[in-house]
């Protein structure tokens, strides 16, 4: 742990595990889309800012890169690893997003790609609220409601189940999300839900490889011979919709949100 982060942040880490080398190579998708999540965030030189749920760090960098004393924080002890690696001289540790805190309030929490994971989602909010200073703002993207509505539902079909017990994320409404945040003291400056198609890499295995990496819980239970006509079942059954040009296109649906701790 670096000296800053541990001056800053105490957390409660927990088990999950990540291949951040195969993040970084196939999946650079989700960090790269969110680039212009940087101009919401407006980082400005000085300012503290916490980035929740960091992966291997390539936002955290460009928050730095503003002139912000930035902590990336991440469940991931392999994400936070290789944050480490691609950026030693910066801060990084292992946090649960649901019960972190900080001794330094802090001017931001930027937040992208991650608070589908997390659950319960009311305290994750509780916690970053508790991290900020009073005015201090709160920027996020995740998936929203219907993201990738058409993937799970062809899941189901081809394992000839519901997933209610099995789907790991939380893709809420507006409504929801933005109610969600004013519990916790947040006042709500903007708020969208938007489509975002976005194009998996490596062609034909694209569909996949993103199974693979994002959808452990329908696939992992089952033998390597169940698995791939499977895969091959949820290829078939998309092809029609999400195959275009050459590759695979994931029905991503995207939740964004500026808000204010009053
Ligand atoms: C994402 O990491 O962006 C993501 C993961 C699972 C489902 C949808 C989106």
């Amino acid at each position: 742990m670096s000296e800053s982060a541990s001056r800053h942040v105490e957390t409660s880490p927990a088990a999950q595990t990540w291949d951040p080398a195969l993040y970084d190579a196939r999946h650079s998708f989700v960090y790269k889309a969110a680039a212009d999540m940087l101009g919401l965030l407006a980082p400005q030189r000085g300012e503290r800012i916490l980035d929740l749920g960091c992966g291997t760090g390539h936002l955290t960098a460009q928050i730095a890169a503003a002139g912000a004393e930035v902590i990336g924080l991440d469940l991931s002890e392999e994400m936070v690893r290789e944050a480490r690696r691609n950026f030693p001289q910066l801060a990084f540790q292992t946090a649960d997003a649901t019960d972190f805190s900080v001794s330094v309030p802090q001017d931001a929490v930027f937040s992208n790609a991650v608070l589908h994971w997390v659950h319960p989602p009311a305290a994750a909010a509780r916690a970053i609220a508790r991290a900020l200073r009073p005015g201090g703002r709160f920027v996020a993207e995740f998936g929203g409601r219907g993201c990738i509505a058409k993937i799970i539902a062809a899941v189901n079909a081809a394992l000839g189940a519901s997933d209610a017990e099995r789907r790991p994320w939380f893709f809420p409404s507006v409504g929801e999300y933005t109610a969600l945040l004013e519990q916790q003291g947040f006042e709500i400056r903007f708020a969208t839900l938007f489509d975002r198609p976005t194009p998996l890499e490596d062609g034909e295995r694209g569909l996949r490889n993103w199974l693979a990496m994002f959808a452990g819980p329908y696939f992992a239970p089952l033998d390597e011979h169940r698995r791939e006509s499977a895969l091959t079942d949820v290829e078939n059954r998309l092809r029609g919709e999400l195959w275009q040009d050459g590759r695979w296109i994931a029905d991503y649906r995207r939740i964004r949100v500026v808000a204010v701790k009053l």
